[in-house]
């Protein structure tokens, strides 16, 4: 097994700004049961996702970290479905709110086509998202000091994300010597354009709802006064059905 380098991951400046935001998101035990349950399947999938990338490159030294990678993606997944059962056995709140667009954890290969990328490319992301999943779980370990074992399991797997975020910076700078930095700033341009889908579609979703909400609330209750002052002008009881019409010819 290769060494872990002693990198220290940062937390970002908006993380730190919203640490008591985090804070509120992580204190109830159900919330935070369901947050490390969907993180381990993001990890298993980007465990899943490593490991075909590992097939498809030419490099022997990237297919073995890429292997090694994929197993401590495998293995984060194990611990955080592990710590997150055990969570939710124990009894407490039910609160449903899970709060993903601030604590989202490591967003994994972020659905990327590994089959579509060059090892150069794919190490530029992975450099950054790993970076930032590293910062995020600084914070998360932060936080929850009232929970030591969760605590203890960010810990472990934090140890592992620094060594991605290393290994992928190193290994960019050896594949592409001269262009490391503009493949970094390509990949940094990619995930600023998913973040703005992301925000896009959450905006999307509120003006939908209020759209509905408005017609039901302001347009529903229009058409009902029509047809209800409608009702009114109808005769009450049956009414007479027209005199048949002579019949003329066969048809
Ligand atoms: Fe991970
Ligand atoms: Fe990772």
């Amino acid at each position: 097994m290769l060494a872990s380098p002693a990198v220290r991951a940062a937390p970002s400046t908006l993380d730190l700004l919203l640490l008591p935001l985090h804070r509120l998101v992580w204190a109830d035990p159900h919330r935070r049961a369901r947050k490390l349950l969907r993180f381990a399947e993001t990890e298993a999938d980007g465990g899943r996702d490593l490991a075909r990338a590992a097939e498809l490159t030419f490099d022997p030294a990237l297919r073995r970290l890429y292997l090694r990678h994929a197993q401590d993606e495998q293995r984060h997944a194990d611990l955080f479905r592990r710590r997150g059962r055990e969570l939710l056995s124990q009894p407490g709140s039910a609160s449903k709110f899970e709060a993903n667009w601030l604590a989202p954890g490591e967003r994994g290969l972020d659905d990327l086509r590994v089959e579509k990328q060059s090892d150069e490319t794919l190490l530029a992301f992975l450099h950054l998202s790993e970076k930032a999943a590293a910062g995020r779980f600084v914070i998360y370990r932060r936080v929850l000091q009232a929970d030591p074992d969760t605590r203890g399991v960010f810990a472990r797997v934090l140890e592992d994300e620094a060594f991605h975020m290393t290994y992928t910076g190193k290994q960019l700078a050896r594949l592409s010597p001269r262009k490391h930095g503009l493949r970094l700033w390509q990949a940094r341009a990619g995930r600023l354009w998913k973040t703005y889908l992301r925000l896009a579609s959450a905006v999307a979703s509120v003006f939908g709802t209020v759209m509905l909400g408005l017609q039901y609330f302001l347009l529903l209750p229009a058409f009902a006064l029509v047809a209800k002052r409608a009702a009114r002008r109808e005769p009450p009881g049956l009414a007479p059905s027209r005199p048949p019409t002579p019949l003329q010819s066969q048809y």
